[in-house]
């Protein structure tokens, strides 16, 4: 694991590390050392422009130079990240963020890394230290080859801001939790069923300070967990529902988390084709980011309660799967027709909000890999966000933005909830029209968000998972989405 430290930024020339990382903005006028960069052009012989003018160094976001320094500093080598056009006023945290995952994530194979980009106040050095932590993350548990270069194992953030020590702690803090997601995504799902992702929860829950509760398939049954039971009840490895609480005795405020645990969605007999079911071992993404954030208020104390249920089943095809026209009836008592069961998500969700209604929650937040519609909507990187409540709505896109995790409002377009009628049940969980697929499961979920709560849902069906090339602090793989939009989430409502 990679730790990280502070220290004061006197000494840059003489700092003692393998790496050292600085930042330079474009501009009209040239290239412009940021702050934290502006004693090394001297310490270079003042020719530090010209040298990345030579290498081809233009300051843009996402590039990255490496220079040797030739004894100049005491670092060996210098990396220089763009950070585009100098801000007029302060540093945007999400591009120090990006640069500094850039830069670290380019670095794997070194030891000791130190970040000497801008960190003007605390929460710039904060998010110089979230996306080096962020950006040194690997998954290499099922390599045997040992090819992959270690990961960066001792980060060090220059920085004088007043606060800096507490800041990259909780960076820290923050980042282990979405760590602990990104490995909970990557896992295999034959290493992860929800048993399994029920034990994780118990294990590190506990740990954090969680009190973990779980409720197995008998136990689901009795309950009237209709919907939970509906789409595990395919598969070998039964379904759970973990409700993770975090009470803070100075709360005023109580936080419901519910996520989609989906640890391995085939599509049910509604099977998907091939080719859209390699990388459904993501579709738990949404339980995975509730867990980490639980773990990440209760380590950081936030004066709030926060409950978290992680809805957990496989949807598997098989002689005891739900077959499509198959009707249940969901814990909130309503009954659903099953017209298909590749839209198993919102099954399980309609069970973990009416459950999440029952501790009188200020408000309720889902997180799921709902719809491919989203990423049809949004793209691979923006989330969608919709809500009960239009303050709510604009509240959860505005966290997610602080945080640099991109999200936008989406409506719920009252028109569309006529296509939800079932001929033989409350509800159907198909919409017959796929255009404004997001939209129809948010309404379907709507329907069964207890009476005068606020509810917000978000769609993060392609932030969970970069099938893409690594950028940013973002790696290959389980992204982490939404863990730290939680947090931030909790850190509104908390005293
Ligand atoms: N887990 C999928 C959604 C998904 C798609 C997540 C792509 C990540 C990437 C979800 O369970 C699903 O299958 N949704 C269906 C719903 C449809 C049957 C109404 C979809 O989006 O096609
Ligand atoms: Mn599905
Ligand atoms: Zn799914």
């Amino acid at each position: 694991m990679t730790t990280v430290r502070v220290n004061s930024t006197d000494n840059v020339v003489s700092f003692d590390t393998d790496a050292l990382v600085v930042g330079v903005h474009s501009g009209p006028e040239g290239l412009l050392p940021a702050p934290g960069a502006e004693g090394l052009d001297e310490a270079l012989g003042g020719r530090l422009a010209t040298t990345l003018g030579a290498v081809g160094f233009n300051g843009k976001p996402g590039e990255i130079a490496k220079l040797p320094t030739f004894g100049a500093l005491t670092a060996p080598l210098l990396v220089v990240v763009g950070l585009g056009d100098a801000p007029e006023g302060d540093h945007d945290t999400e591009a120090l963020r990006r640069a500094a995952g850039t830069a670290v994530r380019a670095l794997a194979g070194t030891t000791r890394v130190a970040l000497a980009l801008p960190t003007a106040d605390a929460r710039q050095a904060e998010a110089v230290a979230l996306g080096g932590l962020l950006g040194a993350y690997s998954f290499t548990r099922y390599r045997t080859n040992g090819e992959q270069p270690a990961p960066v194992v001792e980060l060090t953030v220059l920085s004088d801001a007043e606060g800096a020590e507490d800041a990259v702690g909780r960076a820290a803090t923050v980042s282990e939790s979405v760590s602990l997601v990104r490995d909970l995504v990557n896992m295999p799902p034959s290493d992860l069923w929800p048993a399994r992702f029920a034990e994780i929860a118990e294990e590190t829950g506990s740990e954090a300070g969680l009190s973990v509760q779980v409720l197995d398939e008998k136990q689901l049954k009795e309950g009237g967990y209709g919907g939970i039971v509906a789409v595990g009840q395919g598969s070998a490895n039964p379904p759970r529902l973990v409700r993770l609480a975090y009470i803070h005795p100075e709360a005023a405020k109580t936080v419901a988390f519910v996520g989609k645990g989906i640890t391995f969605d085939s599509g049910g007999l509604s099977l998907k084709p091939s080719a859209s079911m390699d990388w459904m071992k993501s579709d738990m993404g949404g339980a995975g980011a509730v867990l980490g954030a639980l773990v990440a208020i209760a380590r950081l104390g936030l004066k709030v309660n926060a409950v978290g249920y992680l809805c957990l089943a496989e949807n598997m095809p098989s002689g005891t799967a739900q077959r499509p026209s198959d009707v249940f009836t969901s814990l909130a008592g309503k009954t659903v027709e099953v017209l298909d069961t590749d839209a198993e998500g919102r099954l399980v969700l309609i069970d973990g909000i009416a459950r999440a209604g029952r501790d009188n929650p200020d408000v309720i937040v889902d997180v799921a890999t709902l719809t491919g519609a989203q990423i049809v909507a949004l793209g691979w990187r923006t989330a969608g966000v919709m809500a009960n409540d239009d303050e709510l709505r604009e509240q959860v896109v505005e966290v997610a933005g602080r945080q640099g995790e991109a999200a936008w409002g989406m409506p719920l377009p009252e028109e569309l909830r006529k296509g939800l009628d079932s001929p033989v049940a409350d509800i159907a969980n198909l919409h017959p029209d796929r255009f404004g697929g997001m939209l129809t499961a948010a309404l379907f979920l709507r329907e069964f968000v207890p009476e005068g709560v606020r509810w917000a849902h978000i769609d993060m069906a392609g932030p969970a998972f970069n099938k893409g090339e690594p950028h940013g602090y973002t790696p290959k793989g389980g992204t982490g989405a939404i863990t730290r939009t939680l947090v931030g989430l909790a850190e509104r409502y908390a005293g």
